[in-house]
């Protein structure tokens, strides 16, 4: 069989992972990266170039370590849950050497446009012109991997902003903010309470004579340190909640997040409350942002409704002085490069599950990471690729043109009714649910009962414990025969990097360990009952 060259485009998270899953099924990957280096979003510069993500010098993941990882390589057991970003590069790195990715990829090396050949209908192929050192050069490739990423251009909607061009003071996006010794004394005014939002305001807030932070609608906020010091995603994104979740209705399941989350603080009095419930729109990481409300340092203000000379008019009719503006109003993305096929560009909008075009003659090309996963993007990221690949192998089929188009109306559908019409939302997928749905695409979906049946150690890890990728490498393509070692030992990598403090007694002696062990298993039975039972006559 002839070796099918495959361009890549981008060498983020997404781009490795892509790069990995062609080589693994044999494939020939070129990857084209317009800086020099890998990374993506995740490779901190300390001047952002027009274009390329960019991120703060203190970002840390919001997702943990387990969670992030590719899933044949699990993240070392030392590196914290909770990375840095500088130790997510590390990663990136020791991923791209271990499987000797460096080879494949083209550095400074921009796509320029992406095109169909003319015998398109019956080879599938396209011509890729790339520019590198200012000349130009035409490839032909069997297939196409778009992983340029979600986060390129920022989003500053100044014509919202009333006065803006009167006001004196500096205004910048959150994508040009790196660290907060330039806003030391300033008072300074966020715009916009996403993840980026609170984190930026709260850095600042340290160090600044006042910091406002404005939200029209308000937001949700959860925090990394989770229950009984779990990281948040592992205790959450589990198969046994997953169940839970089938089977309570929505509006349950907003009750009891919105009762735990407002147990911490309450968010009306922190001027928080959000318009919108739990679970149709996305929250907000603020681990520390009520500790900066509490101590003044960090005030919430409404939108702002006009800016004057020197300061912001917010909706309610006060008025603060202020030196800065923030504005972390997020990201648009576009394919600058499809711009020659706008056929593809106007289905954008509506891929089959987010990865292919459904109209295309030829299934050979694919979208990789253009969806905001309530989770991890690497795992996400990586079945994508792996789904891919195995399509332009031909070993898997895709379903006909009209087949796919019914599929993504459903979702359409059922997105608009679940979410906030935001055109973010219209992307969001919950971590397992789009998992298991690519992984049963792909034939690497754990089969619960039968593994319950041969290997119930490994069953019970799957369904209680943190839905890891490892997961996805049990069986089928692919298959990797460190997974289960990997998902066995998944909880002691979450608590090497915790132990740096040799205890003398750190476990209760067994026996008493049997009773504490044995009256969870009776609550776990039973509190799902007492929890619909609590909610129906309250
Ligand atoms: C502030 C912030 C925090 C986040 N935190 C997390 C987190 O904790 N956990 C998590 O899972 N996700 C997080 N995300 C989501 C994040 O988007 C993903 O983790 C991931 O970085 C996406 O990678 P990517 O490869 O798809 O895109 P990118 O990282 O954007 O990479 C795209 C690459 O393509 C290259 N490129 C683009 N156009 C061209 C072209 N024409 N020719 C050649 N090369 C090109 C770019 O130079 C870039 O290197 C966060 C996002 C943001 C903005
Ligand atoms: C992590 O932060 C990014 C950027 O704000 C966001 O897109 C993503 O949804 C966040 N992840 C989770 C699990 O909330």
């Amino acid at each position: 069989m002839k070796v099918k060259r495959i361009a890549v485009i981008g060498a983020g998270v997404s781009g490795l992972g892509a790069i990995k899953s062609c080589l693994e099924e044999g494939l020939e990957p070129i990857c084209f990266e317009k800086s020099s280096d890998i990374g993506g979003l995740w490779r901190y510069e300390e001047t952002p170039e027009s274009g390329h993500p960019g991120i703060y010098k203190s970002l840390i993941c919001n997702t943990s370590k387990e969670m992030t990882a590719f899933s044949d390589y699990p993240i070392p057991d030392h590196y914290p849950n909770y990375m840095h970003n500088s130790k997510l590069m590390e990663y990136l790195r020791m991923y791209t050497r271990h499987f000797g990715l460096l080879k494949h990829i083209q550095f400074q090396t921009k796509v320029c446009s992406v095109r169909k050949r003319p015998d398109f209908s019956s080879s599938g192929q396209w011509d890729v012109v790339v520019e590198a050192d200012g000349k130009k050069k035409t490839y032909i490739f069997d297939g196409v991997m778009v992983c340029s990423g979600y986060y390129n251009e920022k989003y500053m909607p100044l014509q919202d902003f009333e006065g803006i061009e009167k006001f004196q003071g500096r205004y910048l996006h959150s994508w040009e903010y790196k660290h907060p010794e330039s806003f030391v004394g300033k008072r300074v005014v966020v715009i916009g309470i996403g993840n980026s939002g609170a984190d930026v305001a709260g850095e600042i807030s340290r160090v600044a004579e006042q910091v406002f932070l404005s939200t029209r609608r308000g937001s949700w906020i959860w925090h990394r340190v989770w229950d009984n010091g779990n990281p948040l995603d592992t205790a959450l994104f589990t198969r046994y909640n997953q169940v839970l979740q089938k089977f309570c209705p929505t509006f349950m399941i907003n009750r009891w997040a919105e009762n735990k989350l407002n147990a911490r603080f309450n968010h009306a009095n922190y001027g928080l409350q959000a318009k919108h419930r739990y679970l149709s729109h996305q929250l907000t990481f603020g681990d520390d942002l009520p500790n900066y409300i509490i101590t003044g340092k960090l005030l919430m203000k409404a939108n702002v409704k006009e800016f004057t000379e020197t300061s912001a008019i917010f909706e309610d009719g006060t008025e603060e002085r202020i030196d800065v503006v923030i504005f972390a109003t997020g990201y648009t993305f576009s394919f600058p490069f499809l711009e020659d096929e706008p056929a593809i560009l106007d289905s954008q909008q509506s891929m089959f599950k987010f990865v292919f075009p459904p109209l295309l003659e030829k299934p050979t090309l694919a979208f990789i990471g253009i969806l905001q996963p309530m989770g991890a993007t690497i795992p996400t990221s990586e079945i994508q690729s792996r789904w891919v690949t195995r399509v332009f192998t031909g070993l898997k089929k895709l379903p006909s043109g009209s087949d796919m188009m019914a599929d993504i109306n459903k979702r359409k559908r059922i997105t608009a009714k679940q979410f906030l019409e935001s055109p973010r939302d219209a992307r969001r997928v919950q971590f397992i649910d789009y998992m298991d749905e690519i992984g049963s695409e792909l034939g690497v979906k754990p089969n619960l009962l039968s593994l319950f049946l041969w290997d119930t150690k490994l069953a019970k890890e799957i369904f209680w414990g943190p839905c890891t990728a490892y997961q996805y490498r049990l069986q089928g393509p692919g298959k990797w025969p460190g997974a289960r070692a990997a998902i066995l030992t998944q909880r002691e990598r979450i608590l090497k990097p915790l132990r740096t403090r040799v205890l003398k007694h750190p476990e209760a002696s067994s026996s008493s360990l049997f009773w504490v062990k044995s009256a969870c298993a009776v609550l776990f039975l039973f509190v799902p009952i007492l929890v619909i039972l609590q909610m129906m006559y309250h």
